[in-house]
Parts: structure tokens; C-alpha cells; sequence
């Protein structure tokens, strides 16, 4: 682990502008903030850049936002996610598609939890994974953005794994699910009707607990019909900026 900031004034309230304010932000939204903003100094001039989608990818969005304005900082985002491509819009981040390009540079976005070593995660409770999942892919290297909380022993100790299913027969996959013994539960919008991601899809929430090999649970869910991807991601995330009582720690993938 390298240490790359401390912070001083962790234990005092910041003041951060919102659109419609200041604001004071906890301290989880502190260190939410601090590895945001150190990780959006790893954008360069010329990069096509994948944005994720959670609270904390949008203090890293709002970083780099503030770099474009500030630097005249040339980039172009690719969203992860429709309101993603709200806030890069109303920060001035030019975007563009997978139609221009298919290859990203640098993908900077959030994690539910994150296994050092490996930097296995899950993600997807922003429910946005699937998305989440092709900008990883497409991309040469992937930042995750998060505060200390998320780092965990063993992956499922504490979430549940999302999964985006076709909302046709979605009880089969469910059903099949919990053959997996995913104990799966539909997600619910606010108003108590299946949410539904920006794909068109439904989202199942599988608790399988503590994996001791998450390999072998996701290519069991890889191979389950009706289910179009799963908030297992292990094999894109290079480098995790993770903020705590100690500052901005960076972990690389271990090999
Ligand atoms: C969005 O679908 C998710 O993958 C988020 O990246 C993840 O839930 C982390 O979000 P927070 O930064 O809000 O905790």
C-alpha cells in the first residue's frame, strides 16, 4: 500500500458546493471525496475516460469537471449510466459513445466491496452494473474510487451480489438462482414496483454470503439463462484509491 495524502482536518465538517448549495458533508462523504479527487489527477490531456455511476464516482466526476474548467483539461467521457451522463453534462465534460470509440483509456468509478490483492469486486447497488461492467471491460486500466468501509476479507461478507435479468420469466431465473444458493430478491424502486435499470431490466439481489472462491460463483452465474450480467467484476479493476482516518491509500492488483 502507498500512502499518497493525509488529511489534517478528518475530523472537521467540509464545506462543499453543490448545485443548488454548500453543503456539509459526513465524513464518509469526506473521504468519499478525497479519493474522488485523487484519483480524477490520474486523468491526462487526450484520454477517452469511463465515468461510473455511485456517490463516489460522482465526487471523481466532479473533480475532473472542475479540471476541464480549470486546466482547459481535454477528455472525453463515456457514462456508465444515464444520470451519470446528466452530471458530466452539467459539469462541461464532453462526451462521446462506443460508436467512436470502442477503447477507453481510464475508467474511474465505485465499488459495494473490494478484496485487496486480487482487487476482486462486487459492484451494482447503484443498479447500474451492467453498464458498469462493459465500460470496465472496454477499458485499459480501471480506478475504483471508494472510502475504507468497502474493503473486505472475503468478498460477500457484507452485500449481497447484484444480477440485471430480462424481466421476461424473471421467477425462473430466480428460481435458478436460488438453486445457486443465491437467495435472490427482487429490487424495488421507491415506489415498491421492480426497478428498473437503464437497460430495461430487472435487478435480482443474491446473498451468497462469504465466497471462498467467487471464480467458480461467477462463472455459475455466467452460464445462467435469462441473466444478463452480474455485479462479480474480477478481472478489471487495476488500482483502488481508497480513503480513511489515514488519508488516500492507493492498492494495486496484485498478480
Ligand atoms: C453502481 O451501480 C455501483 O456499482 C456503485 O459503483 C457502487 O454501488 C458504489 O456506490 P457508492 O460509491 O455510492 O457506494
Amino acid at each position: 500500500m502507498l500512502a499518497i495524502s493525509k488529511s489534517p482536518a478528518m475530523m472537521c465538517a467540509v464545506t462543499h458546493f453543490a448545485l443548488d448549495g454548500p453543503m456539509e458533508l459526513s465524513q464518509q462523504d469526506q473521504w468519499k471525496k478525497q479519493a474522488g479527487d485523487a484519483a480524477a489527477m490520474l486523468v491526462e490531456d487526450g484520454m477517452i475516460v469511463g465515468l461510473g455511476t455511485g456517490s463516489t464516482a460522482r465526487f471523481a466526476i466532479a473533480a475532473i469537471g472542475r479540471r476541464v474548467a480549470e486546466e482547459g483539461l481535454r477528455i472525453l467521457g463515456i457514462p456508465t449510466s444515464d444520470r451519470t451522463a446528466e452530471q458530466a453534462r452539467n459539469e462541461k465534460i464532453p462526451l462521446t459513445t462506443f460508436a467512436e470509440h470502442t477503447q477507453i483509456d481510464l475508467t474511474l468509478d465505485g465499488a459495494d466491496e473490494i478484496l485487496p490483492g486480487p482487487l476482486y469486486l462486487i459492484k451494482g447497488h447503484g443498479g447500474a452494473l451492467l453498464r458498469e461492467k462493459i465500460v470496465a471491460s472496454a477499458s485499459k486500466r480501471m480506478a475504483v474510487v471508494a472510502d475504507d468501509t468497502k474493503l473486505v476479507t472475503r468478498l460477500g461478507e457484507r452485500v449481497s451480489v447484484p444480477v440485471e435479468v430480462v424481466p421476461f420469466g424473471w421467477q425462473v431465473t430466480a428460481r435458478r438462482l436460488a438453486e445457486l444458493g443465491g437467495k435472490p430478491t427482487l429490487r424495488l424502486g421507491a415506489d415498491q414496483k421492480p426497478y428498473i435499470t437503464d437497460g430495461g431490466h430487472y435487478i435480482l439481489n443474491c446473498a451468497f454470503g462469504a465466497m471462498d472462491d467467487p471464480k467458480e460463483t461467477a462463472h455459475h452465474l455466467d452460464h445462467v439463462v435469462g441473466l444478463i450480467e452480474h455485479g462479480l467484476f474480477l478481472k478489471v479493476a487495476t488500482e483502488a484509491y481508497i480513503a480513511g482516518q489515514d488519508g488516500v491509500k492507493v492498492l494495486k492488483k496484485e498478480k
